[in-house]
């Protein structure tokens, strides 16, 4: 199984808070890696360094062969690794298609013709065709998650990044969101990185899981071990009650 993307001793300072520290992970090429840990463990500041919106204060970032630390974001995003927010942040005053179109312009190297069709057909596979000339403003958490995933894939990644995209929808919707990350894997060839905090979803959807707490690599394997690991379960809990 090769490597398709690895952090090796990622670090991020934030003035006298170490938000990452000295963290190294890979992700094999077709599979769903889950990222969890407590509010604050660092999840999302990992996602940013990988993605290019952060740059790291120590380590390195390898897609492939091919060295990507510290490239900006749609340079990483051309090189395929490509992001969601775990706020979302469409441009509001642009139609669902446009959000699409304007990712796919920015990120998967197409002409505009190119980019339209894979918008079109990126929301299309996300579900989001029938409402394609709405503004995101009508659509539900799930379904902003739902267009905040589709221009992600509008950029064509080879590795996607995604943030928290179940955290707070209903049952129903978090069922079809597993279903959709599993699709992107298998019908689209994406390999995948998932910070999460529903652990059903984690343990239905990750072969293997990586755990942050205060910024450390505290356990790494599979999820039912992982659920089990005294050191884990004392990271949510707290120390004092584990
Ligand atoms: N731009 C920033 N400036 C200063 N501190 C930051 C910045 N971004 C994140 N932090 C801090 O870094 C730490 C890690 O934050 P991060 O958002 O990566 O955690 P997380 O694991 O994603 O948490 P959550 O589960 O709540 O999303 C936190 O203490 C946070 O307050
Ligand atoms: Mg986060």
């Amino acid at each position: 199984m090769s490597a398709v993307l690895r952090a090796d001793g990622l670090s991020k300072r934030f003035g006298g808070l170490k938000a990452v520290d000295n963290v190294s992970l890979t992700l094999d090429e077709g599979r769903i890696l889950g990222l969890i840990g407590p509010n604050g463990a660092g999840k999302s500041t990992c996602f940013s360094m990988l993605a290019g919106s952060t740059s790291p204060t120590a380590g390195r970032v390898f897609l492939g062969d091919r060295e990507i630390t510290g490239l900006p974001a749609f340079r990483a995003a051309r090189g395929g690794v490509v992001r969601t927010h775990q706020i979302v942040r469409p441009f509001a005053n642009l139609t669902i298609f446009e959000n699409a179109v304007v990712a796919a312009v920015q990120c998967s190297g197409l002409d505009h013709a190119g980019a339209r069709a894979l918008a079109r057909e990126t929301l299309e596979f996300a579900g989001l065709a029938a409402r394609r000339n709405e503004y995101p403003a009508g659509l539900t958490l799930a379904g902003r998650k739902r267009l905040e995933m589709a221009r992600a894939l509008a950029c064509a990644p080879k590795v996607l990044l995604l943030d928290e995209v179940i955290a707070g929808v209903n049952p129903a919707e978090a069922q079809e969101m597993v279903t959709l990350i599993l699709r992107i894997r298998d019908e689209r060839k994406v390999s995948i990185i998932m910070t999460e905090h529903v652990m059903a979803a984690v343990m239905r959807l990750c072969e293997r899981v990586v755990v942050l707490d205060a910024g450390k690599l505290i356990a790494a394997g599979e999820p039912k071990e992982i659920v089990q690991n005294p050191e884990v379960i004392a990271a949510y809990l707290g120390k004092k009650h584990a």
